[in-house]
């Protein structure tokens, strides 16, 4: 097994292992390690059904529900399809994750991990990229650390700015309205001790005590201030990749830049997380 980093800042890849193998407790407490070190990390050549690709993700913690439940694999729900082939009720070909965001921010215990395993891409484009907000938080100037540090936001599943997110779906806003979840907007990973922003743009309906308009915009001008393209990992896809990444310290987005012709599926699997603090 070896590890490259793909970046100063961000993303690493590991060659040389297949997962369908027993792990044994070094090599899994290597590997996470490298998710937290690296905030993203690319697991080569895997040959997976979903119950292993299952079983892989598993050596990073339990894996949890997710929404959208129409995307559940059947025989294996914990494993959801994102398929460039999902509609909504209109017939409109739905496209999640185009902004950047964390995952399921309206959960009290979000997830520590996302994964997701290429399964079939375009012949280009389709990237997922993933951002190092550790690095985006460090990058702050210390007067807006200082006043965003207590800060909490108000996570409902689908927030104020919702409208104007081009991800979003006729579906989604049928979906049931559970109970806002507050989460800190700054975060410290307990496996390193490092804060990291975070929040998701559009699950947030406002900042407590702010209206959900300045909310926004102090939240947008986060995002402008933090997302560097040094702090960006830009993963083009190969078959048979299996991405994960730390989701208390990265957003991630979609890019749907290729011919919507093309089939692009993928398998995601998330891993339940602690509470933020
Ligand atoms: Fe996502």
């Amino acid at each position: 097994m070896k590890l490259t980093q793909l970046s100063p800042n961000i993303g690493a890849e590991i060659t040389g292992i297949d997962l369908r193998e027993p792990v044994d407790g070094e090599t899994r407490r290597f590997l996470n390690a490298a998710v937290v070190d690296n905030v993203a990390l690319v697991i080569r050549d895997q040959d997976f059904t979903p119950e292993q690709y299952l079983a892989a993700v598993s050596l990073f913690g339990e894996p949890m529900d997710q929404h959208f439940t129409q995307y559940a694999l059947p025989q294996c729900p914990l494993v959801h399809e994102v398929s460039n082939r999902h509609k909504d009720k209109s017939g409109k070909r739905v496209k999640h994750g185009a902004g950047w965001h964390t995952d399921h921010t309206n959960h009290v215990r979000p997830p520590k991990n996302t994964s997701l395993y290429a399964v079939a891409l375009p012949s280009s484009g389709g990237d997922t990229a993933v951002v190092n907000m550790r690095a985006g938080y460090d990058a702050l100037p210390d007067d807006i650390k200082q006043k965003i540090q207590d800060m909490k936001t108000v996570n409902v599943f689908q927030g104020s700015a919702s409208a104007q997110y081009s991800g979003q779906s006729a579906d989604a806003q049928q979906e049931r309205k559970p109970e806002p979840v507050l989460q800190p907007l700054v975060r410290t990973n307990p496996d390193n001790g490092k804060k990291a922003l975070y929040f998701h743009p559009v699950k947030t309906e406002n900042i407590v005590g702010m209206s959900a308009e300045a909310s926004q915009a102090l939240l947008d001008d986060l995002l402008d201030r933090s997302i560097k393209d040094e702090f960006v990992y830009r993963h083009k896809w190969r078959k048979g990749d299996m991405l994960i990444w730390d989701n208390r310290a990265a957003m991630h987005r979609a890019y749907f830049d290729y011919d919507p012709e093309e089939f692009r599926l993928l398998y995601r699997v998330l891993v339940r997380g602690e509470v933020p603090v």
